[in-house]
Order: structure tokens, then sequence, then C-alpha cells
């Protein structure tokens, strides 16, 4: 089994590489191909996972290449964890919302759509790719904004691709966990779009375990979205958001953390993997310590401008480990072993929330075997949570039809209409202010 990843020289491919390390089973991934388009950061990465593999036999031959046909050429699975205009990129999307007031976070608001409308046409020209050297691939999509990358991606290869993410399963495991159900016992009752969505309810032997939750403020402050929202807000709603909900319901605060912060999200991570990168260059650099290092750095400051604002402390010990490789392996096991699963993934709608359309890529608990994943049946969102879900499925579409046809007037269109958008003017004045930042943008007009 060939397994390829596009963004082969990020940081968090040892992580999927690991997981590939602890598989054993009969049709496990034998070959990794990675692909990048920066040979430094491929060699850089190429040295970890040497490390990781020394004294295993049975290790997964790694290859490593600049030319994206040839990496795509004979893959059964294709990863696509790519950042375009990489983390200096992720950095300007923050500054240029922030200097408008408004939010830049990587996949919510303003940032978000600015990140959308540079990626969709480099995910849609790799989607046209695999669908002519790779038709029988599977395309498993990291890139975020996720939701948004994967149903542009379906466009050209339909339920071929799926859009994976940690944050609802992380969820899910914190909730199981303060409840005392074991998660692979427990039904978790979730839906929405990628980075939007709302846990309902925990059903573990067919009881539903959330009002138990929901009532005890002593249990509700004992876990990440619990202290994020607070137990008062939590029980109002009747349910546990996705984490990224907390840029919604606490707008005013985390916009004004972000601006208070020493550096944003993106400008922190871009300069302490840049420490990491240049320091892999050093021929005697011990490459696997001086990645854990960073790494550990990276997931212990997660979302710390949220904790901040919402005076939440530290992360867990148990939340550390994000668990994003896992779902993307359990994802490749279940179909190419058809080891029948169920993981909450991001996939074309067909009926399950009559609300959006057939072809609007979901966030929702799917049924997946050799022949894909099928989204479950799920109950209807209450009203609060379809009006946010359909308003930023409409903003989705407009940023898929800006960077279908280069019209600026359409960009204009998705920013005015995100509800973390508070004018029209600022929609203008946030797609000048990328423009002229992102030569990756230079194709609206
Ligand atoms: C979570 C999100 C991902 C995101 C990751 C890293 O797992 O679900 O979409 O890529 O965090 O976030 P960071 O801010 O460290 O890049
Ligand atoms: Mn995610």
């Amino acid at each position: 089994m060939r397994l390829t990843i596009l963004g082969g020289g990020g940081f968090r491919v040892p992580l999927v590489y690991g997981a590939l390390l602890g598989d054993r089973a009969e049709g496990r991934v034998t070959r990794v191909v990675l692909h990048d388009l920066d040979a430094g950061r491929l060699s850089a990465v190429a040295r970890v996972l040497a490390e990781q593999a020394a004294g295993d036999p049975d290790a997964p031959e790694v290859t490593v290449t600049t030319d994206l046909d040839e990496a795509l050429r004979g893959a059964d699975f294709v990863f696509s964890a790519i950042r375009v205009g990489g983390l200096e990129g992720r950095a300007a999307d923050e500054r240029v919302a922030l200097a408008q007031g408004v939010l830049g976070q990587e996949t919510v608001g303003a940032g978000g759509i600015a990140y959308g409308l540079r990626t969709v046409p480099v995910a849609v020209d790799i989607a046209r790719r695999v669908a002519r050297l790779a038709p029988d691939a599977w395309v498993i999509n990291f890139t975020n904004p996720a939701g948004l990358v994967t149903e542009a991606m379906s466009r050209h290869l339909g339920d071929r691709v799926i859009g994976i993410c940690d944050s609802p399963v992380g969820l899910g495991r914190r909730i199981a966990r303060v409840l005392g159900a074991h998660p692979g016992e427990a039904w978790i009752d979730y839906v929405g779009l990628n980075h939007l969505g709302w846990v309902r309810g925990l059903r573990v032997a067919g009881r539903d375990e959330l009002p138990r939750l929901l009532a005890d403020p002593d249990l509700l402050g004992s876990f990440e979205e619990g202290r994020l929202f607070g137990p008062q807000w939590l029980r109002s709603l009747g349910a546990v958001p996705n984490e990224y909900l907390h840029y919604y319901y606490f707008n005013r605060e985390t916009v004004r953390a972000y601006q208070r912060a020493e550096k944003t999200r993106g400008a922190f991570l871009r300069d302490q993997q840049a420490g990491f990168y240049e320091e892999m260059r050093r021929p005697d650099a011990a490459a696997l310590t001086a990645w854990d290092r960073t790494r550990a750095e990276r997931e212990a400051t997660y979302m710390a401008e949220n904790r901040d604002a919402a005076g939440a402390g530290e992360r867990e010990d148990d939340d550390l480990s994000g668990g994003y490789e896992k779902v993307a392996l359990a994802l490749m096991r279940a179909i190419a072993r058809d080891e029948r699963t169920t993981l909450i993934l991001n996939v074309r709608n067909r009926g399950t929330l009559s609300v959006l359309d057939a072809e609007a890529v979901i966030e929702v608990p799917c049924l997946v075997d050799a022949n894909g994943a099928h989204p479950v049946t799920v109950d209807p969102l209450p009203g609060h949570a379809t009006g946010l879900v359909c308003a930023v499925k409409a903003v989705e579409r407009e940023v898929l039809s800006a960077a279908e046809s280069g019209s600026r007037t359409t960009a204009v269109k998705a920013f005015a209409l995100h509800p973390l958008v508070d004018s029209v003017n600022v929609a203008h004045a946030l797609v000048d202010g990328y423009t002229a930042v992102h030569p990756g943008l230079a194709y609206l007009t």
C-alpha cells in the first residue's frame, strides 16, 4: 500500500509516520512518498522519519520528490496537508484582519476566507491531477480550511475525497472522560461544518448522558470546552460546541486577546518552525529530539489566546496529543481493509442536513468501509446553529465562486457576508489588504 503525502515537508508529517510505524497488520502502508515544493523542508522531515524508523526493519520505506505528478502516480492514498503561502501567509492573514478589527484565525472569519481564497485554486489543481493520474486513489484532506477545501476537491473527485479534523474526536473524548464513559462505547451525536459543530448528545447503552454533564457545574468546569464557554452558556445551548465556536460566541474577547498577544498564533508558529528547520540544516542535529521539543511547545500553546480570554488556564496533559494522525490512520485502515468503523468526517451532505444541498460538505459521523464514508442520519440542528451553518456555507460558496471566476467583487461578497465581518466597508478593506500582501491572490481582478 502506497501513501503519498502532499505537504510532505510539513511539521506534522512525523505524527502520521509514527502512527504508520505502529500499524503491523496485513495491508498496512509499506511505502510513503513525501511531496513538497521545498526540498530543504523535505530533507529536514526525512531526517526525523529516518530517526523514527531506526532499528525497525519493517518501517515503511520513505522517498521524497518535488515533482507532483510523480508523487501522485501509483498512489493508493493521498494525504493533502499543504499550506499555501506558508506560515508567513498565515501570519499575514491575521495581521490584515486585526488591522480592520476582525478575526484573522486560519479557519474562522476573515482569515479563513483569505486562506481559502489562496488555497482553493491549488487544491483544485491537485484534485484534477489526482483524477487523471491516480483515479482509484482515496484523497484524505487535512488542508485547512478543511471543510471548504474538501468541498472544492469533491467537485472533481466526488466521494473519493474525505476531509478530516481531530477537534470533534478530541471533544467527544473529553466529554466521555468526564462522564466516566469509554469513548469506544459512546455514540457522539455531533454535526455541523468543520470547526463549526455541536455535540448534542452522548449516548451510552442507549441513554443520553449529556444532560447529566450539563446539570453539573463541577463536571462542566473540569474540561477544556466547559472552561472556554462557561457552564451557564453550555446549559443555555443544551449542547457543547466545537472549541472553534469560541471565536463566534466570544468574538470581541478573542479579537482583543489576539490584538494584545505578543505574537499571533501564525507569527508564533512561523518563528518557532523556522527555528526547527534551521536547526535541521546542521548535520549533527538530533532531528527527532528537536522535532519533539518543538511539537510539545506547539501543542501546549494551542488556542492560548482563547484560554487567556476565558480564564481557562493551561491545557490538560490528556489533551496534548491531538489525535490527528489517529483519525487519518483509522480512516485508511477502514477503507483499505474494509474494517467497518464510525468516524466524524467531512463529506458531502447528501440528505443529512435538510437545510443544505446534497453537495455541501458537512462534518458528521460516518460509517466507513471499503466503499468510503457514508454519513449517518442525524437530528436537525436547532435554529441558531442552522443559522450559523447556512451563513458560513453561503460564504464558502462565494469563496469557491470567486476562486473559479477570479472575481474580486465576489471575494468582497464572501467577506461581507461572514457573520464575523461587521461591515461591507471592512470587506472591501480586507480584499485590498489581502491582495496587497498575498501574491497567491493576484488572480482576483
Ligand atoms: C486542531 C485543528 C486543526 C489545526 C490544529 C493545529 O487540531 O483541528 O485544524 O490544524 O489544531 O493548530 P495550530 O494553531 O497549532 O496550527
Ligand atoms: Mn481542524
